[in-house]
């Protein structure tokens, strides 16, 4: 059966990349794509867009019938930074959106659910080297009390409903087409956009804060991947660890540095820094490397080259 698939939160940091890949795999009309508000030219015009909010379960289901959708996507969330300033938002977001999306798919309206979770789930009484799979799980933000919660709610649908539904609990991501908004990690997406324009960084992070990231390109693949998989090959209905390197932000400077040698970066760590203390440094991700043949391309340095490349190419462009 093709396809149609419906992308909530479609403007933000890995919803727009998202959408962008499934259009060239399942074709731009099938690719629904949404947010509260409008996105960029590029996901505006390159196929459908409607304004949705996530939380509303009607106004969802009305694009679900209108085009026929099979699939959700949800990416629309409040991540951790912002999530403390605003802790009942960032709850009501992060778990209405999701129990709506669940409900419809408990409702037979779709056939597939991906959320994603996030190495937030952990906590401060995790393990934190090669933090593997199921262990000890206490976290101490919202988002990470919302990533939690929803991995168990997910699992629940499964069990109970015979919902469809993947989740990966992603690391920090890494992208340089759309910027990040109120993550913990987003220092490793900000560096590079200061590196190329100023040549200096002030890291909210403390130089030696180890914390597993990934390039976008990878984690895009990882999330149609899981999709895609045959449904007898996905063991865990609560979330996937999921990794490809553990940086710090020094050593992320020095890879800088192979590129652009006078960058300069100094450290003034903030209220961000106890979100990044309490989580995992590396992260054990066997279980989908086994299940669904997950295997990551990019490593710090390969990385690190593409995104200063585009950005410097962009820079010349402007
Ligand atoms: N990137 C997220 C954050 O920093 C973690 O999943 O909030």
């Amino acid at each position: 059966m093709s396809q149609i698939i419906l992308v909530l939160g479609a403007s933000g940091q890995i919803g727009g990349e998202l959408t962008q890949k499934l259009r060239t795999i399942y074709g731009s009309t099938h690719v629904i794509a949404s947010d509260i508000r409008n996105g960029d030219s590029l996901l505006m015009c390159s196929g459908p867009f409607e304004i949705i909010d996530a939380t509303d379960k009607e106004a969802i289901l009305a694009v679900v019938k209108k085009y026929g959708v099979t699939q959700i996507y949800l990416l629309a969330a409040m991540l951790s930074a912002t999530g403390e300033k605003y802790p009942k938002k960032a709850w009501d977001l992060n778990m209405t959106s999701l129990l709506a999306v669940l409900d419809i798919a408990k409702e037979k309206y779709i056939s597939q659910v991906y959320w994603p979770s996030s190495i937030a789930a952990f906590g401060p009484t995790s393990p934190k080297i090669n933090t593997p799979q199921k262990t000890i799980m206490e976290p101490s933000t919202v988002y990470g009390i919302s990533k939690i919660s929803g991995e168990f709610w997910c699992n629940y649908y499964h069990e109970k409903y015979d919902v469809d539904v993947r989740s990966l609990r992603y690391p920090g991501i890494i992208s340089w087409k759309t910027k990040p908004g109120g993550g913990t990690t987003d220092y490793a997406v900000d560096i590079f956009f200061k590196a190329v324009e100023q040549g200096s960084f002030e890291c909210f992070l403390r130089e030696d804060t180890r914390l597993p990231m990934m390039y976008m390109e990878d984690a895009v693949n990882a999330t149609i991947q899981i999709m895609q998989a045959t449904p007898e090959d996905i063991t865990i209905r609560t979330s996937y660890n999921l990794s490809a390197m553990d940086i710090t932000p020094k050593e992320l400077a020095e890879e800088i540095k192979q590129t652009i040698p006078n960058f300069t970066i100094n450290y003034r760590p903030d209220s961000r820094q106890k979100i990044a203390d309490s989580w995992p440094q590396s992260i054990d991700d066997t279980k989908a490397r086994k299940d669904w043949n997950w295997s990551h391309k990019f490593t710090i340095s390969s990385m690190a080259k593409d995104i200063l490349k585009n950005l410097q190419a962009q820079k010349v462009k402007n």
